[in-house]
């Protein structure tokens, strides 16, 4: 199936969502494939379309605070304090879900992830939808996330509309965090820290339920489609340089490859998140690059989210 170019008609994406059509859209962090959260039949379609496993909660989208007491079935002061200080923005509360959520969206979990994305053209989108939008990263199912709209029309051919609104300025996706009586847990790190949090609610960091939890944190994913390795030098003897493409964070040992994208040019740990996951799409496009190689940032900050990308994406190839 053909589909359209990317797209900025917001009102015709709107209709599309209530008729229950998948719409990708732009938010800060990634681009995400959307649907009416409350129609199950649409929901099923982003599972379909991403080839992901229903074990997989989806997040869902919203652009009203008052939309968290419809969704969920708790009043917590807790929620109003973080939505205050980090809505709309990179961050998802996973809170006891209400009834009028689904059971394909949370995969059969008592908890849905709630967020509201900090893009102009998202907060449009949801308003302008009357619906709550259900939407995981639009891409297939354990690849590399999308930044920018050609990133999802490349990989995701079966969507309806993919809404277009420029590369996202965040680059990694949301910080993901489970309330519990006693504080919260982080499920997936991201540009909203430990730290951040700590100053609007304590912490306590419980010791996290059996099971899979935020399939996010499987060991495996972000997977690119050739071999990722974590710069270092006894790497670099194994590969073929003229074969390789470097990420690189200093600018430090960049000779010899045979591509080398320098993604921040003064060790800026928020540009190195804005441009890593088109990079890594850059890299793969490229058919004189088989082997990528990502040069490792400090975990500090929005580094502790970049590593856990990194790592993951990682995984598949590391070197015996
Ligand atoms: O930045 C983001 O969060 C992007 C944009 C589009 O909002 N979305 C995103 O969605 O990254 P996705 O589906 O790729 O990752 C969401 C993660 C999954 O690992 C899922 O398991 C977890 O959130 N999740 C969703 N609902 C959950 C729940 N009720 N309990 C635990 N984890 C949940
Ligand atoms: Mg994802």
């Amino acid at each position: 199936m053909e589909s359209l170019p990317p797209s900025k008609n917001i009102p015709l994406a709107a209709q599309l969502i209530r008729e229950g059509k998948l719409v990708a859209f732009p938010t800060e962090t990634v681009y995400g494939l959307g649907a009416n959260a409350l129609d199950p039949y649409a929901v099923a379609k982003i599972f379909e379309a991403k080839e992901r496993p229903s074990f997989d909660p989806l997040i869902v989208h919203i652009a009203d605070l008052a939309d968290v007491e419809r969704l969920t079935s708790v009043r917590d002061e807790r929620i109003q304090l973080l939505a205050a200080e980090f809505w709309p923005g990179p961050l998802t509360m996973v809170l006891p879900k209400s009834k009028v959520v689904p059971d394909i969206v949370t995969s059969g979990l008592p908890t849905v992830g709630i967020r509201m994305p900090n893009h102009p053209m998202a907060l449009d989108l949801i308003r302008q939808a009357q619906r709550p939008i259900a939407a995981p990263s639009a891409n297939k199912f354990g690849r590399v996330s999308p930044t920018q709209a050609l990133h999802v029309t490349k990989n995701l051919p079966a969507v309806d509309l993919v809404l277009d609104g420029g590369p996202t300025t965040v680059g990694i996706e949301s910080t993901i965090i489970r309330m519990h009586e006693d504080g919260f847990e982080i499920l997936r790190h991201g540009a909203v820290t430990r730290k951040d949090l700590e100053r609007i609610v304590p912490h306590h960091a419980s010791e996290r339920q059996a099971g899979i939890v935020a399939p996010g944190m499987l060991k495996s994913h972000y997977s690119p489609n050739k071999p990722l390795h974590i710069f270092h030098p006894s790497v670099v003897e194994k590969i073929k340089k003229e074969k390789t493409g470097l990420l690189a964070f200093s600018e430090n040992e960049t000779t010899g490859f045979k591509k080398v994208i320098q993604l921040t040019s003064d060790q800026n740990l928020k540009e190195y998140a804005v441009n890593l996951f088109a990079a890594i799409h850059k890299m793969e496009a490229n058919d004189e690059i088989e082997t990528i190689l990502v040069e490792p940032v400090p975990e500090e900050g929005i580094g502790i989210a970049i590593m856990d990308r990194v790592r993951k994406a990682a995984y598949e190839h590391q070197v015996p």
